[in-house]
């Protein structure tokens, strides 16, 4: 079991693959479908992500997809489950598994991870619908007095608590503590947030007995907050980056794929560049959500006839994304996809 885990978590980051989070809660898709002004039907959901899943040459950039309950559940135009319509192009399926961040008692302004309650069972039933590997959110907010001791430790507990029945479970967990960049917060204040949520994320997922070697993390980058008047360069961004995660990640952890959080498409794919040309001793992969649709749910636009030249403008963002956790990503390759 213990090697099979190893197996999965490498396969999923190797040859500078990465994660497509396709794994949208039914009110978060309903938000991206109203941004396009296309109904949140539970047809339109299951024809965008088949659409995904089924763009021609996708595997080559794309190791693992994560997927919502419903879509485990659903099944491409010939009847085939979409999990297997994944694992047939070599691509893995994963779950997400938590049931949201909900308001941490005594603590205003601050959240907690739930969904550990009867998660033993839901993991069981997930493999056996396919799923080999599982992610939880946690949510760390910066603020005035914010984040305090007790929501840190609490969402590291739980994602101990989640990593340890997945690998009982069989499946690799994907350990997401995310630092919001939704503030007005410095570079420097991310910095040192990260890195105190970090450090309890990893002295839980220790004590906890988890192995490290069978688990993927996906952070934040260190990055100044949406509303913060100086931002920083590509390359300071990897700086401290890189500087944080050396002093709390140990180097056993096979992948570290980087969320999007709301930088732009071509902001987080220079800023995954920047990172692996500083390198570590993990691959350096992405697991974006946003800023691997937003150009191929635009050029969809709900409109059928358009399906292929979303597919085109995923597989393109996939690419540029492949090649920036090469390190060998560069502006020029950045040219317009044929509609
Ligand atoms: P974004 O890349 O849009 O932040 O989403 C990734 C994700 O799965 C957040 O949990």
């Amino acid at each position: 079991m213990t090697s099979q885990l190893h197996e999965t978590a490498l396969a999923i980051v190797a040859d500078h693959k990465g994660i497509l989070a396709a794994d949208e809660s039914t009110g978060t898709m309903t938000k991206r479908l109203d941004s396009i002004g296309v109904e949140s039907t539970e047809e339109n959901r299951r024809f965008f992500r088949q659409l995904l899943f089924t763009a021609p040459g996708m595997e080559e950039s794309i190791g693992g997809v994560i997927l919502y309950d419903e879509t485990i559940r659903q099944s491409g135009d010939d009847g085939t489950p979409l999990a297997e319509v994944l694992s047939a192009k070599g691509v893995i399926p994963g779950i997400k598994v938590d049931t949201g961040a909900h308001d941490l008692a005594l603590h205003p302004g601050e959240k907690v991870t739930e969904g550990l309650d009867g998660l033993r069972t839901r993991l069981e039933e997930y493999r056996s619908l396919g799923a080999r590997f599982a992610k939880w959110r946690a949510v760390i907010t910066i603020g005035d007095g914010i984040p305090s001791v007790a929501c840190i430790r609490a969402n590291a507990h739980a994602l101990a608590r989640y990593a340890a029945l997945c690998q009982e479970a069989g499946l690799v967990p994907i350990v997401e503590p995310e630092v919001l960049m939704d503030a007005d917060n410095t570079i420097e204040r991310c910095h040192d947030v990260t890195a105190r949520t970090l450090h309890w994320t990893f002295s839980e997922l220790h004590a906890t007995g988890v192995d490290l070697e069978g688990t993927l993390l996906k952070p934040n980058m260190v990055i100044a907050g949406k509303g913060c008047a100086e931002q920083a360069s590509a390359e300071k961004i990897a700086e401290l980056t890189i500087h944080c995660f050396l002093r709390h990640v140990p180097a056993a952890v096979p992948g570290i794929v980087f969320l999007s959080g709301g930088q732009s498409e071509v902001q987080a794919t220079e800023n995954l560049n920047a990172i692996n040309q500083v390198g570590g001793p993990w691959a350096l992969s992405f697991s974006y959500g946003r800023a691997l649709q937003a150009s191929a749910l635009a050029a969809w636009g709900g409109d059928p006839a358009n399906a292929e030249a979303a597919q085109a403008a995923f597989v393109h963002r996939a690419r540029m994304n492949a090649k920036a956790a090469a390190g060998e990503w560069s502006a020029e390759l950045e040219q317009p996809v044929a509609a």
